[in-house]
């Protein structure tokens, strides 16, 4: 009960004051005439951050940020309609940016630098939105439990050889979202469910916490393979304390579907909304979070891929060598998002 209430708090109220603090104080001590540019972003990382200081030193652009979840930020552009202050929505997965497009909530960008540096199939057609770095939804294994040689596809985790072995978040979740809409797409709605059902007999424990909880499960031993994004595994490879390097070092990276569909990768990306009242301002922002500089930097600091091929890994991702990311467009993802959704509460994936 008392963990529900906290969980409340920290899921429902907390993000709407943090909302709500950042429009009280919108233009901290500059005058009217001063460039600005507002985001709103699902994005919480350092890397952001430090990205957003570097465009504003660069450009003179200040940059107002509010940060809480993407359907909370949808649902507010929703109600603040042509008012919104709001230039640009920047989400962590593409089926919510296919979400905002559908209700009328961006417009058409077009930008040769864009169109230069985000590759077409992490973009949207009509330029409503575009991919900023992806990141690959891979299969964490513990060492000292699994041969490499066990795994090889998502599907395969449907096999009772797994029962009670397997790590994953809620269905809640956008990643796992898109993870089985991309498999209601590559192997058929019947497929997909058959995977689901499967996974859920073969849970080590119910769905609870994000891909770090179920990282840190793994190193503890509560079960042995668990589903999580490419950048969690790297964040605790590159963790500070010498202790958590070592466990980390228990924990092995498989990329599945090599021989198949290629491994899911989603994108997180931007789309300038209907409203946006500095239209050049969020323009040069999301070019600028194409430029070489800013992909390196999410690379480095939050060990995302970058969106452009020819741009260098860091060191703990060029360690994983590299592998066949699925090529399903993002829009295809976000149009089987729904359906994603029934069938997890079908198969009770909770
Ligand atoms: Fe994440």
């Amino acid at each position: 009960m008392r963990t529900l209430f906290i969980d409340t708090i920290l899921r429902r109220i907390l993000p709407a004051v943090v909302m709500m603090a950042a429009f009280l104080f919108p233009a901290c001590g500059d005058g009217d005439t001063a460039e600005v540019v507002n985001v709103y972003s699902h994005r919480h990382y350092d890397a952001d951050r430090q990205l957003l200081e570097m465009f504003t030193e660069e450009t003179g652009i200040r940059v107002n940020v509010v940060s809480a979840g993407a359907d909370q930020l949808i649902k507010r552009l929703e109600i603040e309609g042509e008012k919104s202050p709001a230039d640009l929505l920047i989400t962590v997965d593409a089926g919510r940016l296919y979400r905002a497009k559908e209700r009328g909530l961006l417009q058409p960008v077009h930008s040769e630098v864009l169109e230069r540096n985000v590759p077409a199939h992490l973009r949207d057609p009509e330029g409503h939105w575009y991919g900023m770095t992806q990141r690959g939804r891979i299969i964490a294994y513990a060492r000292d439990r699994v041969e490499e040689e066990e795994l090889s596809t998502y599907e395969a985790l449907a096999d009772e050889r797994w029962r009670g072995r397997i790590l994953v978040r809620s269905s809640e979740n956008i990643y796992n979202q898109s993870l089985l809409a991309s498999i209601i797409l590559n192997r058929g709605r019947d497929a997909a469910e058959t995977w689901a059902r499967g996974v859920v007999a073969n849970m080590a424990r119910s769905p609870r916490g994000n891909d770090t909880d179920q990282l840190n499960a793994l190193i503890e031993g509560a079960g042995d393979v668990a589903l999580v994004n490419t950048y969690y595994v790297a964040r605790l490879y590159e963790d500070s304390t010498a202790e958590k390097r070592a466990k980390a070092e228990r924990v092995g990276v498989f990329f599945p579907n090599q021989q198949s569909s290629g491994t899911h990768v989603n994108i997180s990306g931007m789309g300038m909304t209907k409203s946006a009242g500095n239209r050049e301002n969020a323009i040069r922002l999301m070019e600028f979070l194409t430029s070489d500089r800013a992909q390196q930097l999410f690379a480095e600091a939050n060990h995302e891929y970058p969106i452009r091929p020819e741009i260098p890994l860091p060191r703990v991702l060029a360690a994983w060598g590299t592998f066949r990311a699925d090529t399903l467009h993002p829009t295809a993802l976000g149009e089987q998002n729904w359906e994603a959704v029934k069938l997890f509460d079908e198969v009770d994936w909770r």
